[in-house]
Order: structure tokens, then sequence, then C-alpha cells
């Protein structure tokens, strides 16, 4: 199996990437750091905990890191996930502990360890993986891949031009492109493909197992809050996707493309521009995934939660 760091800020869709990769034999989830995004650092790391408990998991270390991005203010994302960022089931006290190490201490300390060089799935503003790269380039090599939910070919969703994740911190999102590490961007144009309709979340309640009904619940709420937000009819369950672009890299499509980030536009911060069509006449730094296989897809995070608990 692929060893596996994700690093996220839970957050519903952050919840499903998690178990997507924890109940997937073709993974090995090695370790979950966390950063302030959706909302602050104190709930996203106290989420990813709950998230791992509640699907009986309790061998993954959980590290949290960054409070906010490199260089601005956290903006964070309540009136979709609500105040402590899982709005919809209540809470149990989490059953994992937080490890004593920042995120980027336990990124580096999962690559010098592993056998094989570590994929990383990132699915909220990208501020930990910046800051471990930083602090430890030599690394660099000891990472396969990142994959990054984030971004988008086309529209935003924090701003007209920005999807949220690099929105909140796109001097993170620069950095991360500049190391030479390859990188996937996984952004709205197809996560906006993998929505919750009635289907998805009839498959998902007759699992009938404890993560499933929990996930459930979280599905009503995140469906909800897109509706009244965006006017969705269905929600998109945005981060596993960039979970499966790694568990079952044939489901997603992708292309090399040359990548940037705007840092400094007036009205468009944090847009991605992926060169699609090569007008800028430069060598490809990332690949953009630009399809999606749908029903690949649900069966893929049906069967990864039915395996847990
Ligand atoms: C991204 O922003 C967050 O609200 C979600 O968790 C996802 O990572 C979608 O734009
Ligand atoms: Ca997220």
């Amino acid at each position: 199996p692929v060893p596996v760091i994700l690093d996220c800020d839970p957050g519903h869709d952050d919840v499903f990437a998690l178990w997507l990769l924890a109940g997937s034999p073709e993974v090995d989830l090695r370790a979950v750091t966390t950063v302030g995004g959706n909302v602050p650092l104190a709930h996203t790391s106290r989420n990813a905990r709950i998230a791992l408990s509640v699907a009986g998991i309790t061998d993954v270390p959980v590290a949290a890191g960054s409070p906010g991005p490199i260089g601005r203010e956290l903006r964070t994302a309540e009136w979709i996930h609500g105040e402590n960022g899982l709005g919809g089931p209540e809470l149990p006290e989490p059953g994992v502990p937080l490890d004593p190490r920042s995120a980027a201490a336990l990124m580096a300390d999962v690559v010098r360890e592993a056998e094989e060089p570590v994929t990383i799935v990132a699915t909220g503003p990208i501020t930990n993986v910046a800051v471990f790269l930083s602090e430890h380039p030599e690394l660099s090599d000891g990472v396969r891949e990142i994959v990054w939910m984030g971004g988008s070919t086309d529209r935003g969703n924090a701003t007209p031009a920005a999807e949220f994740n690099a929105w909140v911190d796109p001097e993170a999102l620069d950095r991360v492109l500049g190391s030479g590490v390859p990188f996937t961007m996984v952004g709205l144009n197809v996560t906006h493909l993998a929505l919750v309709d009635e289907r998805v979340q009839a498959r998902v309640r007759a699992i009938g197992t404890r993560t499933a009904a929990f996930g459930d619940e979280l599905l009503e709420f995140f469906c909800a809050t897109n509706r009244e937000v965006f006017g969705l009819p269905d929600g998109p369950l945005h981060d596993p996707v960039a979970a499966a672009a790694v568990v079952a890299p044939a489901l997603v499509a992708r292309r090399p493309v040359r990548l940037d980030v705007e840092l400094a536009g007036t009205h468009t911060v944090g847009a991605t521009l992926a060169d699609l069509d090569g007008i800028l006449g430069l060598e490809p730094n990332a690949h953009v995934a630009v399809g999606l296989d749908v029903d690949g897809f649900w069966d893929l995070v049906a069967d990864a939660l039915a395996r847990l608990a």
C-alpha cells in the first residue's frame, strides 16, 4: 500500500477524505495533520481526532500545524461547516490524543521513517505542507506526490475567482508549486461532479455502521448549508475526490499544465491559473484534474466506509 499523510481542516468533506484513506487497502494512512481553515485550528484538530475515533482508528497519530496562513489573517467558513466545523451530529469526546509534535515535525518523521516515498493528500489551505518543505528541503525527495483539493480550472467559491483553500493561503500554494515536488490540483471543476444526491445519501445510510450513521448526519448538514449558501440542490463533497486520486488514480483524469496562483490581484487573489491551452508556452509544473468517474468514486467511498467501525 502507498504510504500517505493527510493534511486537513475538518470540515465535513475532510472527514470523508480521512475515512476514504483509512478504509482503503490500497493506501496506508500514516499520519493526520491539521491546519486552521474551515474553522480555527483547535476545532480542526479536535475534529480530526473525532473522525478517527468514530471510525475505530486509534493507531494513526494526529498533529496540529499552523493556526493560520503564512502571511495573512485566517478566514474561516462557519457558514458551510457550522461553528465547530462539524455541524450536524452530536460530537463525542475524541478517543485519540493529540500528538505533541508539530504537523511539520510529524510529516518529517513519517517521511524519514518510510521505506518508500510518501504521498501527501492535502484538503485544506496548504500552509503545513509549505512549512514542512521549507523546514526540511532535504526531505522533498521522500515525497512522491502532493495531491491537493483546492483551486479550480474555472470558477471560484470563496470569491468569483478563487476557491476557498487557495484563497485562504495563496502564498503557501505558490511556495509548494515552486518546490519541484510532483503536484496535482483537484479543483472545483471536478469536485462539483461529486454531488451528494438522494441516492448517495441513501447508500451511505444503508451501510448501517456507526461511522456511516455519523457520516449521514454530516451529509445532511453539509447539503443544507450548500443549498442555503450556494443554492446548490446537492452538496459537492470536495475533499474525498483528492483522496480518490491517490486510492484509485484511474478514477481521476488529469493533465500536465503550467499552474500559477494569483497573489496580488485586486479582485482575484487566490485564483488558480491552469494553462490548459499552453498559451504561456511554459514547461508544466503540475497536473490538474479534469475529469472524474463519478460512479466509480461513490463505489470507492461506500466500500471504504463499510470497512470502518
Ligand atoms: C474546500 O473548502 C472547504 O470548505 C472544504 O473542506 C474543501 O476543502 C472546498 O472549496
Ligand atoms: Ca477541507
